[in-house]
């Protein structure tokens, strides 16, 4: 028998609103829990912002690995977080999503022998340049529950020759958030904040390396903004390591220079949403966003080659245009002219992801006793 708790790990500014319902979720049932922050995003608004905005207590255990290359920032993780794991002996742990610190995590609980839910299972971009799709690809070979999203998620790790058994369609836990939290987003005072207007807006997020460290591409995704930014005003909360690069590429009075830009720092979860939900579209390279866009109906367009979310382009409102700048100037304007498709929402999308999982990790943590 295992005594332990659940621990619930959390890395990243994406973990956050994966983990803030299934906290609540356990909570309710009074199951044991550690929620632990590895600390590889630390700056208040890319993380205690999301505590406070989401209703999440302080982290019981807090790494404070901070930032790092990946290796560092991985090997890191992992020599804490075994440390955690041997004097708590957990019953599971949950690793949410694609970060640095979900593969960490669920390495040390294979070496370990303990139990390893993954929420996010399956997704692939069948793209092994970007440092994510590794970390989908490890996790979810070693981790003992597989929770998927979507049915491609299913699809994806019976190809990989994943046991039935393993693979569970729970739905997507990051639109419990969303539909927790709309309400109370009304409240946010960010467009006065912003001194953004009535008239329609978009709203841009960039953070991947393959768009921001590389020159080339920044600029032509520059290019497409100059020619977008005469149409509509866009609103550009920047990430920290687009804000680095902005600055290592001397690029600032070129952004700044945007036609009716709108720049600001990493918003909180209640302001970002409320500046989603009122938005006409949005343009980014986010996983998460273009799944929030599609459960709202907003037209989205993801400035990248490839997505591991295609349920979001084939059943949702997005759109992948990669980096050419002419592309991203055509597809923004079918949307200013009102020639977009409208979505649906796909299943289990529902806002009752955390209870499903939370059945499972019960079911789980019950048998082993
Ligand atoms: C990480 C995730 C990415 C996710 C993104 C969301 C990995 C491999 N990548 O990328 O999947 O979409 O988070 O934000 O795990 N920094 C700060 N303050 C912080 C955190 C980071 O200034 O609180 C700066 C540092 O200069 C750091 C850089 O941002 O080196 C990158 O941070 P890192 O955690 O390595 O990756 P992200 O680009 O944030």
């Amino acid at each position: 028998m295992r005594p332990g708790p659940v621990i619930l790990v959390v890395g990243a500014r994406p973990n956050f609103m994966k983990i803030a319902p299934l906290y609540e979720e356990l909570k309710k049932r009074k199951i044991p829990q550690i929620l632990l922050h590895t600390g590889q995003h630390y700056d208040d608004n890319m993380s205690q912002v999301f505590f406070d905005d989401l209703g999440m207590p302080k982290p019981d255990v807090y790494l404070g690995v901070g930032s790092g290359s990946h290796a560092r920032q991985t090997a890191n993780v992992m020599v804490e977080f075994e440390d955690i794991c041997i004097k708590h002996n957990p019953s599971i742990a949950v690793v949410v999503g694609d970060v640095n610190s979900t593969v960490a995590c669920a390495l040390v609980c294979a070496k370990l022998c303990i139990p390893c839910a993954h929420v996010e299972a399956g997704l692939r971009s069948f793209d092994r340049k970007m440092p994510e799709e590794i970390n989908r690809i490890i996790t979810d070979s070693i981790a003992d529950i597989l929770l998927t999203p979507s049915p491609d998620g299913d699809e994806n790790l019976r190809n990989e020759g994943v046991s039935e058994e393993r693979i569970k369609r729970v739905g997507n836990i990051m639109i419990d958030s969303l539909l927790k939290n709309i309400e109370r987003s009304k409240k946010s005072t960010i467009h006065n904040d912003l001194g953004i207007s009535n008239d329609p807006y978009a709203v841009l997020t960039l953070h991947r390396p393959s768009n921001v460290d590389d020159e080339e591409s920044f600029r032509r995704i520059l290019a497409a903004l100059e020619s977008v930014g005469e149409k509509i005003p866009i609103v550009f909360p920047m990430h920290p390591r687009t804000k680095n690069r902005i600055e290592e590429f001397g690029l600032e009075q070129r952004v700044a220079s945007i036609p009716n830009i709108v720049l600001s720092g990493p918003a909180g979860y209640l302001d970002f949403m409320a500046l989603i939900s009122n938005s006409h579209m949005v343009l980014t390279d986010s996983g998460g966003l273009q799944e929030e866009t599609t459960a709202l109906g907003i037209p989205c367009l993801t400035l990248r080659e490839n997505t591991e979310r295609p349920i979001t382009v084939n059943e949702g409102t997005n759109k992948i245009v990669g980096n050419d700048t002419g592309i991203i100037i055509s597809s923004a304007e079918e949307i200013l002219s009102g020639r977009i498709e409208t979505g649906r929402v796909p299943e289990l999308w529902d806002g009752r992801t955390a209870i499903r999982i939370a059945d499972i990790i019960v079911e789980r943590i019950t048998s082993q006793e």
